[in-house]
């Protein structure tokens, strides 16, 4: 299942629309850049992975939309457009890094406006292409981490969705039960959105995982039960000491392993690390509006009185000493983070 696609007939990128499922399941057209931004703005298409890729279609498509006739020109237009994209959403550096990449083939590459175009299409489709590569390489060196009989805790939704495919921390746990082992799945629902109860089970469900869904407030009680034996979650940006930003939620689920000495594990590909930030609480955080949180409703009634207000922080960061290792597609890193890294990209 591929969550971004693009229509070579139509000249377009196809999405899954992730807000409506597990009840409906629609694809969506883009054609332009701007689009693509209030997409990933209102989670039409969400984790870091998939956004970085959408964002990548979005520039190859303010190319095919640019006015320019030259391309210099072409180049302020699509500075332009990266800047839109840049906005949409602040914490998943994939975007950013997408957006980027983006521009520099862009910069660097001689030749007429018409080829320009082609050639930004081309790299998009290479982004989409590698990120599926790469989740498979990480889900391999991942899935040796699991054991046959494992019950472990996902939080939010780290597979194909999040991704253009595969995934990276669901990956992991699909590559292993691929492999042949047994495998069970406490998926936090992760509120406010849902993304476990919604996204993650639905895909567990493709894959024939069995799972339990469970609210973001039980996993400290399973551990302490002996009822899990891995704790696994993805990454939206990963500063350059491992320091980890991720769905709300993940350093609560990491501090409850950790107290339980269950091993914690975040599974990203290399560009989710932000090199040039230091330390975790240097990453900017996203806070949503209020709504996605006092929209809930109980028995036909909304749960907060009509005068609440909310706090809706979208990720939150957990500190490396929390993690027992980074899975990603260079390898599995343990710590010290900063200095394994740097061998395995070397390797
Ligand atoms: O707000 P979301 O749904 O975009 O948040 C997604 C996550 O936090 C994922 O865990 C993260 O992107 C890593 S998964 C590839």
């Amino acid at each position: 299942m591929r969550t971004i696609v693009w229509n070579d007939d139509k000249q377009v990128m196809e999405m899954i629309d992730q807000r409506l499922l597990p009840q409906e399941f629609i694809i969506n057209a883009y054609d332009n850049h701007k689009d693509i931004a209030d997409a990933i703005r209102s989670m039409v298409v969400r984790g870091a992975p998939a956004i970085g890729a959408a964002a990548a279609f979005g520039m190859a498509l303010a190319a095919l939309n640019a006015k320019a006739s030259n391309t210099e020109a072409m180049l302020v237009e699509l500075k332009g457009a990266g800047e839109v994209l840049n906005q949409a959403r602040p914490t998943a550096v994939n975007l950013a890094w997408a957006v980027k990449r983006m521009l520099k083939s862009a910069e660097t590459f001689e030749g007429s406006v018409k080829d320009l175009r082609e050639h930004l299409l081309d790299e998009a489709k290479t982004i989409a292409d590698e990120d599926v590569a790469t989740n498979k390489r990480m889900a391999e060196f991942g899935a040796a981490l699991i054991d046959d009989g494992d019950h472990i805790v996902h939080h939010c939704n780290t597979g194909a969705l999040a991704t253009v495919d595969w995934g990276t921390a669901l990956g992991v746990i699909h590559m292993a039960h691929e492999q042949g082992k047994r495998v069970h799945v406490f998926v936090d629902e992760t509120r406010p959105r849902l993304q476990g109860a919604r996204l993650t089970a639905w895909e567990l469900e493709q894959y024939g995982i069995p799972y339990d869904i469970i609210t973001d407030n039980s996993s400290g009680y399973l551990m302490r039960k002996g009822m899990v034996q891995k704790v696994i979650f993805g990454a939206d940006r990963v500063a350059a000491n491992g320091d980890v930003a991720n769905k709300i939620g993940s350093y609560m689920v990491a501090l409850a392993a950790y107290d339980n000495g269950i091993p914690a594990y975040s599974a990203f590909p290399i560009s989710t690390v932000d090199f040039d930030l230091a330390r975790g609480e240097l990453i900017p955080i996203e806070e949503r509006t209020e709504d996605e949180v006092l929209d809930l409703t109980l028995m036909g009634q909304k749960v907060a009185p009509q005068t609440a207000s909310a706090r809706n922080f979208a990720f939150d960061v957990t500190p490396f000493r929390l993690i027992s290792a980074w899975i990603t597609e260079k390898g599995v890193i343990y710590p010290p983070f900063d200095k394994n890294l740097r061998i395995a990209m070397k390797g």
